[in-house]
């Protein structure tokens, strides 16, 4: 069911690397909502041709690749995105994320810093360098949503989340202090949405992944956040009614982050 909640705006979506993916969700939901799309990943990513699926279900959106992490490529997404839009654009979804260590199995306390660069680049900088370039082009409409995706280990220790809690620590701060730069510019407003473990390419990556879900599911009041109903928050914080929600790291977790425990985890600690 649409309810028309982002008629006539037109958004960036980046990181749809296959329907598992919470971006393929996001950008599946903001079209039916109305939204005009352009969708974006490396472009070793759209070698799968995967993405071509969710073009063609989002009335043909173009394909754009951008490795995040080089500035000529986002260029180019940009210039070739306001132009097939005629015009500016009223959301971005920032849905990336990379961990070297975390493929090779290095654990915290035996990183390789050349993957942990790359690690911080990919997953925290390349938001600072989306924001920069729209700031700097002036792309984004006044009263724009710009969101990226995190996990509340940039607050508490999870511990196989790995270099990853340090990369989405630098991402909400970049939030923050983006957030600021950017409305008094322009009013436009910029968050993070911290969502639960949810089974994907990226998130399946963690160690421990299953126990991981599993333990959150037994600590949320209302259980995991599925991809589908964090698809459903970004369209909310993509539309009108939320102007003036900004610099905000929001928890999306069924009640994950505020709950101490849970009588299903004390029943399982008494068995
Ligand atoms: N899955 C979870 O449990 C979970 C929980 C909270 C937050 N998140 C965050 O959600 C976001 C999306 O992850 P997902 O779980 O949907 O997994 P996913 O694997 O489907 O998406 C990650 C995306 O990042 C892209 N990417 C990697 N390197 C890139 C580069 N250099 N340039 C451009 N794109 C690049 C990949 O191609 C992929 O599309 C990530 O930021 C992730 O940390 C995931």
């Amino acid at each position: 069911m649409s309810n028309n909640l982002l008629k006539g705006k037109k958004g960036i979506i980046f990181g749809a690397l296959n329907d598992q993916s919470i971006a393929w969700k996001v950008a599946e939901k903001c079209f039916e909502e109305g939204a005009q799309l352009v969708l974006s990943n490396a472009p070793i990513a759209l070698r799968m041709g995967e993405i071509n699926k969710l073009s063609e279900a989002c009335a043909n959106a173009p394909v754009i690749g951008a490795d995040v992490t080089n500035m000529d490529d986002l260029k180019n997404l940009f210039d070739k995105a306001i132009e097939h839009f005629g015009g500016k654009i009223d959301f971005i979804l920032h849905s990336v994320g990379m961990s070297m260590n975390m493929r090779k199995n290095n654990s915290y306390t035996s990183l390789n810093y050349d993957f942990t660069h790359k690690t911080l680049d990919i997953s925290a900088m390349s938001f600072h360098r989306i924001l920069q370039l729209a700031y700097q082009m002036d792309a984004i409409n006044e009263w724009g949503s710009v969101l990226a995706l995190t996990y509340i280990a940039a607050q508490r220790v999870f511990p196989d989340y790995n270099e990853m809690a340090d990369a989405k620590a630098l991402l909400e701060s970049i939030t923050r202090s983006f957030g600021y730069q950017y409305g008094i510019k322009r009013k436009v407003r910029i968050n993070t949405v911290s969502q639960s473990p949810t089974r994907t390419t990226a998130g399946s990556g963690v160690k421990g992944f299953d126990g991981f879900m599993n333990y959150a599911e037994k600590m949320s009041p209302l259980g995991n956040a599925s991809a589908e109903d964090c698809a459903n928050y970004c369209v909310t914080l993509f539309s009108d009614y939320t102007r003036m929600v900004t610099m905000q790291n929001l928890f999306h977790d069924g009640g994950f982050s505020f709950s101490g425990v849970t009588g299903p985890v004390i029943e399982q600690m008494e068995k």
